[in-house]
């Protein structure tokens, strides 16, 4: 979502709404505007893209304001309509707020208010959080101190920015675990998810720390943690251009959401925990009693997303002991495929309007299958057309490579994996939380290897007149080693194969000469023999002269002596691998690419979305 702040001499509303504008990339689902004037707020909101928001202002105008906020929404709880649209307002309509991210603990909150006489007219959390703010401001305090109070009842992630129309001097927000900056202007100061939101205006901008409260006025900014101690942001100078800005800096779309990556697994793994410590997945809206009876599992997707498929079969068939078919959507339907009533069905597909998914999903419908799909598109149509659905939490991914679509469907895949084992009982309290902790420290894990990306662009620029690469790859890290090729194919333009590294011997070996590069994901030490028979792999390359590029975990010594150049993930389990593992083959093939002056976001011959068959 996006989230715009000001407060100033300007008329509010050209502000507020250019803003939006130039976030938009970050969800155009809804649209909404509040300002404050003489004692009242006056707002308007409007699902589809901010041109719908638009024309009703035209139509409808706004009464003349220097100080409001608005928001973009990108739906992923609820249905991208009017009534769930931000701004909301408190029940008293004093208080307007705009809202990024989860309270998790809002049916509590909820529960308390509605005890309390509050009126609740959504079932978003947004609402309960703008009763509870207006709550503490009935109690005599301002807008600051509200909040500060409030934040300090939240859990959860989220960026809040509210106004109270008797106070037509301050915007407060408040951030934890979620995006917000200010800009610094004369007279005029701005709140935004990015510089973009205010960069026509000021280059000025303060970064904030977690949980922390901001409070912008004309004259200026203050800065408290949740309990009201001072804290200060840091300031900083922005040197980019309009279209960069939109970018957040980075040159591609695709790079900036590769670095997105850490938060798109944060936000996907947020909230599927009870207090109880069971995995919940309130989206599967398919009874515990069906899902017991599942007796096949087939996975349909095209591209990436079938990469995540086969990722999604080794640690179904591992946690769950459910057989699992990973199938192209393409020739599913053509095939014959044997479907019973016991058979789910999930289709993976990050858009949502992939024609070959689209299509493979009827067939098994047809054939009274259920189907479960893996989306990051709310409302889109293979969502829509299924019985259960998980949302991943990627935020919009607007470069045609998938990258945090990518990392964001494995995550929904292991925890499908997971609640399949403690529904079926073939995982144990115990241990599911255990994965769910591992699953939960990835986000830490992602930001390391990126923190490498250096390293691995001057790898990548020193690849530039290469022809062709291959890519090697054992269990999880053999799906890693498939994508790490089509990412290459799809932005560079090169032959890139991925194998399985035991196949190699098979066959492929011959393709193998001089300074051929290969890259390999060597799996971690464990008690099974994946890391040895890998070595020997690779090993078998190298002695005929392939130039090997190893990822291999930190402190693995025994890949040293074969490694022509090594990159260090971070120690994970197997199974979880492809998170980190993927992660350094975006950047390559992203560097890569750009150092062949090929246009990253919109590489030559694709599409974001296939809607043909
Ligand atoms: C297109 C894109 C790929 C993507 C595939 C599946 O071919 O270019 O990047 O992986 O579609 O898309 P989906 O939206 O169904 O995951």
């Amino acid at each position: 979502c996006g989230i715009v702040g000001y407060v100033g001499s300007k008329q509010a509303q050209g502000v507020v709404i250019e803003g939006l504008r130039r976030l938009e990339y970050r969800g155009y689902d809804s649209a909404g505007i509040a300002l404050v004037n003489d004692g009242s707020i006056a707002s308007d909101k409007r699902a589809g893209k901010l041109a719908n928001l638009d024309k009703a202002i035209d139509e409808h105008p706004l009464p003349a304001s220097t100080i409001g906020i608005g928001h973009t929404r990108w739906a992923t709880h609820g249905a991208p309509n009017d009534r769930n649209a931000h701004p909301h307002l408190g029940g008293e309509q004093r208080l307007a707020l705009v809202h990024n991210g989860i309270i998790e603990n809002f049916a509590e909150l909820r529960a308390e208010l509605e005890a309390e006489g509050h009126e609740l007219l959504s079932e978003t959390d947004t609402e309960v959080a703008a009763h509870l703010l207006e709550r503490e401001l009935g109690k005599g305090v301002d807008l600051t101190t509200a909040m500060q109070r409030a934040c300090q009842q939240f859990e959860g992630a989220f960026t809040l920015v509210a106004v109270d129309a008797q106070d037509p001097d301050r915007v407060v927000a408040a951030r934890r675990n979620s995006p917000l900056v200010v800009g610094i202007g004369e007279g005029e100061n701005f709140l935004g998810s990015d510089v973009s939101a205010f960069i026509e205006h000021t280059r000025d901008a303060l970064e904030l720390g977690q949980d922390q409260v901001v409070t912008i006025t004309r004259e200026g900014v203050e800065v408290t943690g949740f309990d009201g101690s001072p804290a200060e942001g840091t300031r900083y100078h922005v040197d980019w251009d309009l279209s960069a800005a939109e970018k957040d800096g980075h040159d591609w779309f695709m790079r900036k959401e590769i670095f997105e990556q850490p938060r798109a697994v944060a936000d996907s793994l947020l909230g599927r925990r009870t207090a109880e410590g069971l995995l919940q997945l309130d989206e599967v809206r398919l009874s515990d009693d069906e899902l017991r009876d599942i007796d096949k599992i087939i996975i349909i997707a095209c591209g990436t997303s079938f990469y995540a498929g086969m990722v999604a079969k080794y640690a179904i068939e591992h946690w769950c002991r459910i057989p699992v078919e990973v199938e192209l959507a393409s020739e599913f339907r053509y095939r014959d495929p044997i479907l019973t009533r016991e058979t789910l069905v999930v289709a993976i597909s990050q858009s949502g309007e992939t024609a070959d998914t689209l299509q493979a999903i009827r067939h098994a419908r047809v054939q009274k299958s259920k189907v479960l799909a893996i989306c990051n598109t709310n409302g889109s149509t293979i969502p829509r057309e299924s019985d259960a659905v998980i949302y991943t939490h990627a935020g919009p991914e607007i470069g045609v490579a998938s990258t945090k679509g990518f990392l964001t469907q494995l995550v929904a895949c292991y925890l499908l994996a997971l609640y399949l084992a403690q529904v079926k009982g073939t995982r144990y309290g115990d241990e599911i939380n255990e994965w769910m902790d591992h699953l939960e420290a990835m986000p830490a894990h992602i930001e390391k290897v990126l923190e490498s990306a250096e390293e691995i662009y001057e790898l990548a620029r020193s690849h530039k007149e290469t022809k062709s690469v291959l890519f090697l790859g054992r269990h999880a890290g053999y799906p890693v080693a498939l994508e790490g090729a089509l990412k290459l194919k799809e932005l560079a333009y090169i032959h890139a194969e991925g194998f399985a590294a035991g196949e190699l011997k098979h066959g492929p070996i011959a393709l193998i000469a001089e300074g051929l590069p290969v890259l390999c994901v060597v799996p971690p030490r464990g008690r099974d023999q994946l890391h040895e028979k890998m070595i020997s792999g690779i090993q078998e390359v190298r002695a005929r002269g392939a130039h090997t590029i190893c990822l291999a975990e930190e402190g693995d010594e025994k890949i040293l002596p074969y490694a022509d150049k090594l990159i260090t993930l971070p120690k994970v389990p197997v199974l979880l691998q492809p998170l980190v593992a993927a992660v350094p083959l975006q950047l390559f093939a992203c560097e890569l690419a750009t150092a062949m002056g090929n246009d990253v976001d919109q590489p030559r011959n694709l599409a974001k979305s296939v809607t043909v068959e």
